[in-house]
């Protein structure tokens, strides 16, 4: 049998721990002498889950892998290593990784020398590592979302000492800059301006598997966009798990919209950021969007409920008449602004009551596009220990209902675009017909349209002629 190396188990009453203690900023990331090349004439395989954080650290993992003479390949077959960077977010997510690593498994049996990663926000997970450990022996290496910079020597250990190798660290977290990045994009690109989460939402996970909230120093994040914009990027968007609450924790008052203020002010086209709070949305970066051209208007702002009592159990800190009202002023200060939402049905013990006023704001707010889910109990959440009554056909029927709704005012929201002419950066064109093209609008919406002589990252001016639920059908002009 494999040997075993636990380096540091996770542990979830540690990771929700918050001290006053300065964040540390490390950039002395370096390649070890004698691991530089453990990758030459290996492949890997790279399967990232969930949201952009998880896209971004894909990019330093295989920044990293590269560094060590990996090459990336798109399918798990031709690979030496496969690594599945998860999202704990939902239970029904997480099913579905474990069931495809144990699927893949059988490609051991083509090459032995096969290796196994696991990591991201499942990685910090006690019952997921437990589970890993006692039965999915095939996994090689686990490793923690704070613990990616250890990746070359915790994967030379696995390799080299042929070991098991588990590494998460449970703990608030630091900030590591100037890791190696391999952009997955050519013309848009991820930037992290704060990790963590400090809201502790009563059903969330991720305060616990990302840390506490620390945000990266100004100079270091507007030094990433300048190369960036050097290298012919034209969308740039802004990450964090609370953007709206960035430089809380560096002391500055008015950290967001600064921050916003000095990008808008570089000679980039299309600036984004998510997710936003809305308990920490100031007016002041309202005003800052609606000042900027370049600051993309559109909105993804999370209500989760549309009941007041209800929000106060999730732990969201607004009620819905606050979220009506910043919802109102962003609409009246930026000009054709579109949103978006997410929104959980079926919490413990939401009546009918409370469902019914969730689709009410949703017919108030008449959201662009709006992700909705079932609620799913996360082990180690305040919510998890809630006894629940509603029966899970019930929650299946809201969503059913809810989702009937949301379709609705998206519809009607292409609708409105009919007719009219919109701005689009080029993503790509159509493999099957090359004069096909596809990109997004200001306000977010995805636009297939005729076109010659367009090249990706091109903003292009385009007629809408005819709206579906979810896409723009259009022509160049
Ligand atoms: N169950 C269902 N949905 C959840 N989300 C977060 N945690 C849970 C959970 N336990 C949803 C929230 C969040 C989005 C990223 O995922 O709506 O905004
Ligand atoms: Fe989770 Fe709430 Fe933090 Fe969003 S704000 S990551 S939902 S705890």
């Amino acid at each position: 049998m494999k040997k075993e190396n636990n380096w540091n188990l996770p542990n979830l009453k540690l990771a929700q721990m918050r001290t006053k203690d300065k964040v540390k900023v490390e950039k002395t990331f370096a390649i070890p002498e004698n691991m530089m090349n453990i990758g030459a004439g290996r492949k890997f395989y790279l399967r990232t889950y969930g949201c952009q954080a998880n896209e971004r650290d894909g990019e330093s993992i295989a920044g990293i892998l590269e560094q060590l003479e990996f090459t990336q390949v798109q399918t798990p077959q031709e690979a030496d290593l496969i690594i599945f960077n998860t999202c704990a977010v939902r239970k029904n997510a997480e099913d579905k990784v474990i069931g495809e690593l144990g699927h893949l498994k059988k490609l051991k049996l083509i090459n032995p020398d096969l290796m196994f990663a696991l990591c991201g926000c499942m990685a910090q997970e006690e019952d997921v590592v437990d589970l890993i450990i006692k039965k999915h022996r095939h996994i090689d290496l686990i490793f923690g979302t704070h613990n990616i910079h250890r990746l070359p020597e915790l994967l030379y250990n696995a390799m080299m000492n042929k070991e098991r190798t588990i590494e998460v660290f449970s703990k608030e977290g630091d900030v590591i800059e100037n890791l190696p990045v391999k952009r997955f994009g050519t013309h848009k690109a991820w930037v992290n301006i704060m990790y963590g989460c400090d809201k502790f939402c009563t059903y969330c996970i991720v305060p616990y598997t990302r840390g506490k909230e620390r945000s990266r120093e100004l100079e270091d994040i507007m030094q990433e966009i300048h190369v960036l914009i050097a290298e012919g990027f034209k969308e740039i968007t802004l990450l964090g798990q609370n953007v709206n609450a960035y430089g809380k924790d560096l002391g500055l008052e008015n950290g967001f919209a600064d921050l916003m203020e000095s990008v808008a002010k570089c000679d980039i086209p299309r600036i984004r950021f998510t997710t936003s709070h809305p308990y920490d949305f100031t007016k002041e970066m309202v005003d800052v969007i609606a000042k900027y051209d370049n600051i993309m208007p559109f909105m993804h702002l999370p209500v989760q409920s549309g009941d007041s009592d209800m929000l106060k159990i999730m732990g969201r800190r607004y009620s819905v008449e606050q979220y009506k009202e910043l919802f109102d002023y962003i609409n009246e200060k930026i000009k054709n602004c579109s949103f978006s939402t997410d929104i959980i049905v079926g919490f413990p013990n939401e009546s009918k009551e409370q469902f019914q006023r969730t689709l009410d704001l949703v017919d108030y707010c008449k959201f662009d596009n709006a992700f909705t889910f079932i609620y799913s109990p996360r082990e180690g959440t305040p919510a998890a220990k809630m006894e629940d009554n509603v029966p899970f056909e019930e929650k299946q029927e809201r969503l059913q209902r809810l989702m009937a709704k949301t379709n609705v005012h998206a519809s009607a929201k292409n609708l409105a675009w009919q007719g009219k002419v919109v701005k689009v950066l080029v993503d790509g064109m159509s493999k099957k017909n090359k004069e096909i093209y596809s990109g997004y609008t200001e306000q977010n919406k995805l636009v297939n349209f005729t076109a010659t002589d367009v090249k990706v990252g091109d903003i292009v001016e385009v007629k809408i002629n005819e709206a579906k639920t979810w896409t723009l059908d259009g022509e160049k002009i």
